[in-house]
């Protein structure tokens, strides 16, 4: 039977926290994109996001919504949230504990809003209310920029409803699928726990 020592699951650690450096700007990474959970009336919900943003010290994941949307809404309710992680070549699997902290309209938002491409801020400019129905197909981008970017000033409108998410992780289960045996194991304060995959 194969042995596997606590500095396995430590160096498998560290490789996973590069790949996730990784995916910050790399979209072929799949660690770009994750699984959101929240929960609300102890109803869970789950949709993807993409990772824009990951520090190793303290643990944080960052993600960007509409401030109006109902993740962030349930986000406000219960901060307490889980990130999932998935990369189907390396049979990898991460899932973070994490605590959610809102940055709307402070120094985090508005630096990062202001590096947002006008392509993207366009996203922000809608009348509707992020998951709200509509009675017809509704992109929820002003007509006038279907096709085209707004201005940079025009633009600035969305900031109202732009927020940074940041994921405050306690703890992550980190499993890597073997045919002989998958590693599981969690990550909490520094320390390395095996557990039963
Ligand atoms: C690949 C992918 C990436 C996405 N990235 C984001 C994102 O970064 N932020 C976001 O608010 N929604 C993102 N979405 C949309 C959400 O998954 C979701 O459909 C939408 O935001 C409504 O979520 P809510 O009603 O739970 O707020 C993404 C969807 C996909 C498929």
């Amino acid at each position: 039977m194969k042995k596997i020592s606590i500095n396995h699951i430590k160096d498998i650690y560290n490789r996973e926290l590069k790949y996730l450096k990784d995916g910050i700007l790399n979209s072929k990474n799949p660690y770009h994109f994750f699984s959101l959970s929240t929960s609300f009336d102890n109803v869970p919900e789950s949709r993807m996001v993409v990772m824009r943003y990951f520090s190793v010290s303290p643990l944080q994941i960052f993600f960007n919504a509409d401030f109006r949307s109902p993740k962030v809404k349930q986000l406000i309710t219960n901060t307490n949230c889980t990130a999932l992680f998935y990369d189907n070549i390396r049979k990898m699997q991460l899932r973070f504990k994490c605590e959610a902290v809102i940055h709307y309209r402070n120094k985090l938002s508005k630096l990062k809003w202001d590096q947002t491409l006008l392509q993207s801020r366009k996203c922000y400019m809608g009348d509707y209310t992020p998951s709200e129905m509509t009675d017809d197909w509704e992109p929820n981008i002003p007509n006038e920029y279907s096709k085209k970017d707004p201005d940079r000033d025009v633009s600035e409108i969305g900031y109202n409803n732009f927020v940074v998410m940041e994921l405050l992780a306690h703890s992550v289960d980190i499993l890597e699928l073997h045919h002989d045996g998958h590693i599981r194991f969690k990550v909490e304060d520094n320390n390395f726990f095996f557990i039963a995959p």
